[in-house]
């Protein structure tokens, strides 16, 4: 089934349902999905609603035809934007950065899959996912420095996050491509697979979310966010309470009823499975 989002009146992104999952297209194929201002207003919309529909208990973002997304839209985003003057600038730029950082902390979990050409500003929405599978074939890049600019928009910050120095500064200043195996081995993604299998994995990771705990799914990629920039201490500290406020908010008592299955009924063993939600 598709619904039309909320916001925006041209269909940039496309939402789907299916049993559990909301599969969002950047939905520009002509333009390679680059992130023009109509498509990063819409993008707000869009995690508005998703966050407050059952319908989505996972959200997969990915893009219609050849391209995951070619980065920021040149003309629209850049230099129509410019020609209005700075206070346009800075409210694209608060559009697009804002619809990245509400991914980041989106209240279900997130996959990127990457189904192909991938440039500069989409390496922000490829980091805020908490997961990324890629074609093989997928291409990436940094490629800012071929049309004269530093990799901005947060695409430099990705690759400090992700990548070894040297990896990064070499994509940075060179501005050449990595496929997707390559873009796995660095750790941009987790996994890439041939593009014929890639919907199948994505949907089989997605069945393996859904079995899961959401409140304890939400507490523990927002906790591993948060730990980054903390010392031991602090993060030990943070995820005792993190872990309390999430067992408060966990009205189906999960965490004993995995501890019961496990002890008393023995159906399962959390070693080797989830218990039955
Ligand atoms: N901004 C604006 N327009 C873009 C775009 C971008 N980032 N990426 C693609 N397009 C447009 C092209 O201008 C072209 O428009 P037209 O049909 O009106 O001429 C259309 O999308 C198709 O692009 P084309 O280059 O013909 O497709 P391709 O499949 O041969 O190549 C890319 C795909 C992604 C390699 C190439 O489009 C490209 O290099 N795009 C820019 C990538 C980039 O540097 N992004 C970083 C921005 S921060």
């Amino acid at each position: 089934m598709s619904v039309k989002p909320s916001v925006g009146a041209e269909d940039v992104v496309k939402v789907e349902f299916d049993n559990g999952v909301a599969w969002v297209t950047l939905n520009r194929p002509d333009k390679r999905n680059c992130m023009n201002p109509t498509l990063n207003a819409r993008m707000f919309g869009v995690l508005d609603d998703l966050e407050a529909d059952d319908r989505c208990q996972v959200m997969v973002l990915t893009g219609a035809g050849t391209s995951f997304s070619a980065g920021m839209d040149l003309k629209e985003y850049f230099r129509e934007t410019e020609e209005k003057g700075i206070n346009a600038v800075r409210q694209a730029q608060r559009d697009a950065y804002g619809w990245w950082r509400r991914l980041r902390w989106f209240e279900k979990p997130t996959i990127a899959m990457v189904n192909g050409w991938c440039f500069g500003g989409a390496f922000a929405p490829l980091f805020a996912c908490d997961l990324a599978i890629c074609a093989d074939e997928a291409q990436f890049g940094l490629s800012e420095i071929n049309w004269g600019i530093l990799p901005g928009g947060g695409a430099t910050k990705v690759v400090e996050q992700l990548m070894s120095q040297r990896q990064a500064m070499y994509y940075i200043l060179t501005g050449e491509m990595l496929d997707g195996k390559k873009a796995a081995e660095l750790g941009l993604v987790n996994e890439s697979v041939p593009l014929a299998d890639l919907k199948t994995r994505v949907r089989k990771l997605c069945d393996t979310l859904l079995e899961k705990n959401p409140i304890m799914l939400k507490a523990a990629k927002d906790s591993f966010k948060r730990v980054i920039n903390m010392t031991y201490d602090e993060a030990e500290a943070y995820l005792v309470v993190r872990q309390e406020s999430a067992n408060f908010l966990d009205k189906t008592q999960g965490r004993k009823e995995g501890i019961r299955q496990f002890i008393d009924e023995k159906s399962y063993k959390p070693g080797l499975a989830s218990y039955k939600k």
